[in-house]
């Protein structure tokens, strides 16, 4: 059986991919440091599908912890999800997002080469298109132009891995541009647990929902769009993590390197998300416009028919679902993987 080395695997997109991936027929063994991840959530993957994940804990940056994870269990694929996230940390903190993020990809992509594993995805993001691209982004364009460190550190790993690509005939990377990610597992078992004051729009209105935060601040409402509120292309969780599976097949047939963005295709607003979410949850969002957050940009959204045409992947989840399970997991378990921990959580209700 295929074992696939799953990086960052005990954070939120990586948790749901291990589903997806052990659903498929796959063997997984993850390594995480759990700067952003939870043991717990490694734990609920083996509630919902009844298989043990091995794990490595530690930096992606050890290379002896890699080559010992490499060595003990023969990896035919990579997915590296091992990354810092927090657009505006990353323009306080530049060095430390380079290091976690650059240097960490440079060490991976070193181990995998010493090891002979020559299939990777790597997490990119539609943050890689810039602040001048035209909407809907489609992976021709032009990259780069990006206005944070977190958005050039996916930049710089893209190119570095279409250099070693390059260099190496054999090696076949996929590029997955994430749009907006959000929702959680159906089983209510795992989902988003960001620490601290969330940044994302989804997180912070599921706190405000179960009472941890008194209200949304809505970031501007003078954009040139319908309604005047920033347009994004929200896609579940689920279906992300299932793009995961279609790009290893990919892998498995092809070589070099090819971005791929993984989106719905649509554009929401943060007023129609709000309503969305009041509709799914039965709950009432107290919201007040806001000043504009510095480096939104007023709408963007995927043109993700090349992930169709090539992977055979496309979106099926909608709003109702992505807002419906991002509620199921923040009403169960109010303080994400602490709630599960202290029993409060779903296990404690079923
Ligand atoms: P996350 O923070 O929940 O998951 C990342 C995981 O990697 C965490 O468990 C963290 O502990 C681990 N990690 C980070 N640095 C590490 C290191 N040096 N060594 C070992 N483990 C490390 O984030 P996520 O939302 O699941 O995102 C996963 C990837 O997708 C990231 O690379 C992120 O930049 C990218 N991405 C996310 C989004 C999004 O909206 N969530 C959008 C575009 C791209
Ligand atoms: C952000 C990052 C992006 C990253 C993505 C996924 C910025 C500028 N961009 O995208 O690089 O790839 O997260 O991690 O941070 N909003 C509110 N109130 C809130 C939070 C958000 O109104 O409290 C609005 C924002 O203005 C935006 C929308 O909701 O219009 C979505 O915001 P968010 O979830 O942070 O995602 P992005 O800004 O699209």
């Amino acid at each position: 059986m295929d074992t696939v080395l799953v990086a960052g695997g005990a954070g939120y997109i990586g948790s749901h991919t291990l589903v997806e991936l052990i659903s498929a027929g796959l063997k997984v063994i993850v390594i995480d440091n759990l700067c952003n991840g939870s043991k717990v959530a490694l734990d609920q993957v083996r509630l919902i599908t009844g298989q043990e994940v091995r794990f490595y804990h530690g930096e992606v940056q050890d290379r002896a912890l890699l080559n010992r994870a490499l060595m003990e269990n023969s990896v035919s694929a990579v997915i590296h999800f091992a990354g810092l996230k927090a657009v505006g940390e990353s323009s306080q903190r530049p060095i430390e997002y380079y290091q976690n993020n650059v240097t960490g990809s440079l060490v991976l992509l070193d181990a995998m080469h010493e090891a002979g594993v020559k299939r990777l995805v790597f997490s990119s993001s539609a943050t890689v298109y810039g602040s001048d691209s035209p909407v809907p982004y489609v992976e021709s364009l032009e990259t780069g132009n990006t206005s944070n460190p977190y958005g050039t550190t996916k930049w710089v790993v893209e190119q570095v891995l279409k250099d070693a690509v390059y260099a190496d005939p054999e090696l076949s990377v996929a590029l997955l541009r994430y749009f907006n990610p959000v929702g959680a597992h159906p089983s209510g078992l795992i989902g988003e647990d960001p620490h601290g004051i969330p940044n994302n729009l989804l997180p912070y209105i599921a706190q405000v929902a179960v009472g941890k935060r008194a209200e949304l601040s809505v970031f501007g409402d003078d954009y040139p769009t319908a309604d005047g509120t920033c347009e994004r292309d929200y896609l579940h969780v689920v279906d992300l993590a299932k793009g995961h599976v279609r790009a290893l097949e990919w892998l498995a047939q092809n070589r070099g390197a090819a971005a791929f963005n993984l989106g719905t295709g649509n554009a929401t607003s943060v007023l129609q998300i709000i309503r969305a979410f009041e509709e799914a949850s039965g709950v009432t969002i107290p919201y007040r416009i806001a000043p504009r957050r510095a480096g939104d940009l007023p709408a963007f959204w995927a043109d993700a028919s090349k992930a169709e045409r090539m992977l055979g992947w496309k979106a099926e989840l909608g709003l109702a679902e992505m807002m419906a399970d991002t509620w199921r997991w923040q009403s169960r378990n109010p303080n994400g993987y602490r709630s599960v921990e202290q029993g409060q959580g779903h296990l404690a209700i079923a």
